[in-house]
């Protein structure tokens, strides 16, 4: 495997509206999967699916049509060579999958963690604070 990572980093970044202006073969047919895009122009003649397929989801986010489609490791290794750039950060959708990277993960109760802490934390003080004045 290679360093996915490293690879996208050094893609440019090109905004969804920029990729809406290729919706058609005189103008290129770009297309957003996984938060990357790709420019399939000259792969429309060749796409196993079928010209129409791609020409349906140009300009687009085709990432739900891509997977639904099931395409087979060859498929996602040859969609390399369409790669162009990537979304903006600010653009990226959460679509999940196998390609492309992955959402950020945040600990769900990270919130809960720092009440249990603070609650511990004043019961000790309350205790030590009983016991001092006590003396
Ligand atoms: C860069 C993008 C894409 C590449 C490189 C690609 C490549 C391929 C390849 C190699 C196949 C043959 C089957 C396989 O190996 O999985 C295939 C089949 C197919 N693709 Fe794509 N594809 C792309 C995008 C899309 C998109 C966006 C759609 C739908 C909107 C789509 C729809 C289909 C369909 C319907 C089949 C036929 C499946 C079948 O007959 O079993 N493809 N594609």
């Amino acid at each position: 495997m290679t360093d996915h990572g490293t690879e996208l980093s050094k893609l440019k970044v090109i905004f969804t509206a920029e990729v809406k202006k290729h919706h058609y073969k005189e103008n290129g047919v770009w297309m957003i999967i996984h938060n990357n895009v790709y420019d399939v122009t000259s792969f429309l003649e060749e796409h196993p699916g079928g010209e129409d397929s791609l020409l349906d989801v140009a300009g687009k986010e085709a990432t739900q049509d891509f997977e639904d489609v099931g395409h087979s490791d060859d498929a996602r290794e040859l969609m390399k060579k369409y790669l162009i750039g990537t979304l903006p950060p600010e653009e990226h959708k959460k679509t999940g999958g196998t390609t492309g990277e992955k959402d950020k993960f945040e600990p769900p109760c990270s919130n809960l963690k720092w009440a249990v802490f603070a609650l511990a934390g004043a019961l000790v003080f309350g205790i030590v604070l009983k016991k001092y004045l006590s003396k």
